[in-house]
């Protein structure tokens, strides 16, 4: 039979039916599994047999979430979390020795970016940056204790763009693992496996979730290393709850229809604020004027759901547009029903420095718009009177 679709695999990727006979799949609401006699449980604890044992380990609703993630990502194995930062953590953490080293791209999460300069550095784990306009600095920073070639794209909050297939051919020429975190993207936009990702990382509490409820994260690659941090987490116990992998197994089966029109919404919404006159960038991978553009189009199959883009006025002004915005939320979220406006700037990277803050993009103007599903129109129409 011919490869199935993304779509299909979301929605019928699922657990063996119980005698019930449910259409959709149960809940196993359970923290641990019997044995029927010594032997069973022998052979269990030996993994001679692939049973669930206790839900630290798998889960039933777990392991669903998990095929479809290594089915949408065309991956050959995963391990569910808690959050998308566990599953940074616990990554790392099971494959890094003392004395590793990691190349990443100056533009990660902030609590990624707190991981690298904070917590491996007590594990004498080193991180060298390259910004994201910098690709052609990165085999510099390779040391031969280097292992990881880390990276997002598209960025947070920045929208900028990484070449997936360059990273690739430089991992595999100087024999590093290259690991990316596709949270922007989605399965349905990116699969970075294809140009040579081991590892791909999601914050499933993102469009994942798509509705806002629930955190979780999940990590799918190479099986080989996948077994290490599988056994990593087992005793660490970073897992994902039964009742949020049911959640996010259920959201995968929308997951398609809701990007599409997720990506519509924040094409609409780039090209309107692209001609206002209280705006001077748009940052948007799908627009023409997009620095990376070529790069997204390639690795790409729409830009997803966040706008960048910079307001006249700097910090004043920013702040400005978030009190007089209306209809949209202001959240630490994204990737929601809800269209969500954050002002970096003034909030969340507020203790930077504006020199840090240029590091990584965040310019005194920078707003980040994650664009929902209300009707477009009606997120365009609160922009228009937050920018006046
Ligand atoms: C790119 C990226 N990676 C990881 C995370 C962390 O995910 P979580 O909040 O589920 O721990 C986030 C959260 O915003 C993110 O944007």
């Amino acid at each position: 039979m011919s490869k199935r679709h993304f779509e299909t695999d979301a929605v019928r990727t699922q657990l063996e039916h119980s005698p019930f006979l449910e259409h959709s799949s149960p809940l196993y609401l359970t923290s641990s599994f019997v044995f029927e006699d010594a032997e069973d449980m022998r052979a269990s604890f030996t993994e001679e047999k692939e049973r669930n044992i206790y839900s630290r380990f798998t889960n039933p609703n777990t392991s669903e979430f998990v095929d479809k993630i290594c089915k949408l990502e065309d991956a050959e194995a995963g391990y569910a979390f808690a959050t998308g930062m566990s599953a940074v953590f616990s990554t790392f953490a099971a494959l890094l020795n003392s004395g590793d080293h990691i190349v990443s791209a100056r533009s990660v999460f902030g609590s990624t970016h707190a991981l690298f300069t904070t917590y491996l550095p007590k594990w004498n784990i080193e991180t060298s940056y390259f910004k994201v306009d910098e690709v052609d600095r990165i085999e510099s920073l390779i040391q031969p204790n280097t292992k990881i070639l880390y990276a997002e794209t598209p960025t947070n909050p920045a929208v900028d763009i990484l070449d997936l297939e360059l990273l690739g051919k430089i991992a595999k020429k100087n024999k590093l693992l290259l690991v990316i975190d596709n949270c922007f993207a989605t399965p349905y936009l990116q699969n970075p496996i294809q140009f040579g990702a081991d590892l791909v990382i999601h914050s499933a509490t993102k469009l994942i979730d798509g509705q806002g409820r629930v955190l979780g994260g999940v990590t799918v690659g190479r099986a080989d290393l996948i077994r290490e941090i599988y056994l990593f987490s087992r005793n660490t116990g970073p897992a994902l709850s039964p009742f949020n992998a049911w959640v996010l197994s259920k959201s995968l089966e929308t997951l398609a229809v809701r990007v599409d029109r997720h990506c519509d919404n924040a094409l609409k919404v780039a090209e309107f604020l692209e001609s206002h006159a209280n705006v001077t960038q748009v940052k948007y991978p799908f627009l023409k004027s997009h620095p990376q553009y070529e790069i997204a189009k390639k690795q790409m199959k729409q830009g997803g759901n966040i706008v960048a883009f910079e307001i006249k006025g700097g910090i004043e002004a920013g702040r400005k547009f978030l009190n007089t915005i209306k209809l949209c939320s202001l959240s630490a979220n994204l990737g929601d029903t809800r269209t969500i406006v954050t002002h970096p700037a003034s909030t969340t990277h507020s203790k930077l420095s504006e020199e840090d803050r240029l590091e990584v993009g965040i310019t005194d103007g920078l707003v980040r718009i994650s664009v929902g599903l209300e009707h477009v129109e009606d997120v365009i129409a609160d922009l228009k009177q937050a920018l006046h």
